[in-house]
């Protein structure tokens, strides 16, 4: 069901899509279970019935060498592929795109790097990764392709027994989170969403601090994505082949994860507390229409389309346990970057862009202080081994540090950093902000993708 679909849900659909799960409960019991019904599950937040054991901190087999296939090799696939080549100990296995020229200049990076040895290339149309995913020499697939192909991929590359890994948002839809849970669980595979952004250096130097009681107890988190992509998004090559036509048919917080993945780990979510419900509301659409009537041609084919998502997408997460976190997208407006990244707790917040601390009874009241003073005792253990290499790489360094903690975690047989769980619940306000814009923000419940295993604090 696409969002669009679910705005016209009559309650008699409602009804019936309830007793549907509700067969599927008989079914599960003879490890049969029937697809979660994504709608019933959002509007009721019940859990689904799973016929395998949760994923949750299982570890990988440990291996001296990981096997990589990519899938996608824009923009971002190849700065990854750059990252993953930097950490050593992996080899690419298997390269796939649609257009060959991006498989060669993937190719040329390998070559530069030093892995003098040619990877299997895939590079016949829309569902060639497929038959990538059939190979029997790769230990995880990651996939950097448009939102639209990331849970093909994952399904695919989980069904033919290798772990995943995508790029953000992993799921567009309720219903792709749960595809993405129950196949992982099934399979006994993990299905990553490589949420970069929770590896940064303030992130973490935070998540030290906020482990250590530093702002005493939680209350409220901030989160966004505010980035001016206007010109990105026209741009005829690249992301503005794509992501432009993600604004057409939704209205809401389309990018969440950049944001909401670093303030899940703040607050432990998955760990002790739970995304409960949200709302929504969007500003009117007027960025992207203003770029294209100052910026292109009146006879252009893009000045046939209608741009429906709103330019300021706000959104308030509640928590099972109470605690709120507000969450912005806004990519089609003049303002600089922020991902906002406060938290707030009983004893001060820590508040980005720029990074600002208050913590009563330390420094003057009523007065912002600097973070550095805080570093050398907060400075996170990934970066302080870390860190040199990794700010010589892509985002500050959080892409080298996100990369080498993959790794390392798959050749030492570690549990991964985030899982399925965590992909689905960071991916959700994507689809459920849509709703709730469309329903005058009324409150949605997030499913529990979990199915209870959330409250043990790990
Ligand atoms: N984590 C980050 O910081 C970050 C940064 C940029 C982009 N991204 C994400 O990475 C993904 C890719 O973005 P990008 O900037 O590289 O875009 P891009 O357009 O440069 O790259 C996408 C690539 O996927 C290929 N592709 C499209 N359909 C395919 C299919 N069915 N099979 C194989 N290949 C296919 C395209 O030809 C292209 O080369 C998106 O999900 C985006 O949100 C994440």
């Amino acid at each position: 069901m696409s969002d669009d679909d679910s705005h016209n849900l009559s309650r008699r659909d409602l009804l019936k899509s309830v007793a549907a799960a509700g067969a599927g409960l008989g079914l599960a019991q003879f490890g049969l279970a029937a697809p979660a019904s994504a709608e019933s599950f959002a509007e009721e937040g019940n859990s689904a019935p799973s016929a395998a054991a949760t994923m949750m901190g299982v570890p990988f087999q440990p291996r001296d060498i990981v096997r990589i296939a990519i899938v996608g090799t824009g923009l971002r696939g190849r700065s990854t592929l750059t990252e993953l080549l930097g950490v050593g100990n992996v080899r690419i296995t298997a390269l796939c795109d649609i257009v060959p020229d991006k498989v060669e200049r993937a190719k040329a990076l390998m070559k530069t790097a030093g892995h003098d040895y040619d990877p299997a290339v895939y590079t016949n149309g829309e569902r060639d990764f497929e038959r990538l995913c059939a190979r029997d020499d790769i230990d995880i697939v990651y996939t950097a392709t448009p939102w639209r192909w990331h849970v093909p991929v994952c399904l695919a590359a989980m069904k033919n027994g290798k772990h995943a890994a995508t790029e953000v948002p992993a799921a567009r839809t309720i219903e792709d989170c749960w595809s993405l849970v129950d196949t992982s669980e099934k399979t006994r595979r993990h299905c990553l969403m490589m949420e970069n952004c929770c590896y940064g250096y303030n992130e973490l130097l935070v998540l030290q601090m906020v482990k250590e009681g530093l702002f005493g107890e939680l209350k409220h988190g901030g989160a966004a994505y505010n980035h001016d992509l206007r010109s990105i998004l026209f741009e005829t090559r690249d992301e503005g082949l794509w992501r432009r036509a993600e604004h057409l048919d939704r209205n809401g917080n389309l990018y969440p994860t950049h944001g909401l993945g670093p303030i899940a780990w703040y607050l432990g979510i998955h760990r002790g507390d739970r995304f409960d419900y949200m709302v929504s509301m969007s500003t009117p659409e007027l960025g992207l229409s203003k770029w294209r009537e100052d910026n292109i041609p009146k006879n252009d084919p893009r000045w046939k389309e209608r741009y429906l998502c709103g330019d300021l997408n706000s959104s308030l997460i509640k928590t099972v346990k109470g605690r709120t976190i507000r969450l912005e997208h806004n990519v089609s407006s003049p303002r600089p970057y922020s991902r906002i990244n406060s938290i707030e707790g009983t004893k001060g917040l820590f508040e980005d862009y720029p990074p600002r601390i208050y913590i009563e009874g330390t420094g003057a009241d009523d007065q912002w202080a600097t973070i550095d003073e805080y570093k050398p005792q907060f400075e996170h253990a990934w970066w302080k081994e870390q860190g040199e290499r990794a700010r010589t790489g892509g985002h500050g360094g959080m892409d080298f540090v996100m990369a080498w903690r993959l790794v390392t975690c798959m050749r030492e047989g570690l549990a991964p950093d985030f899982d399925v769980y965590d992909a689905a619940a960071w991916s959700a306000p994507g689809p459920l902000s849509v709703r709730s814009v469309a329903r005058g923000s009324a409150p949605v419940k997030f499913p529990d993708f979990t199915r209870g295993e959330w409250r043990p604090v790990r």
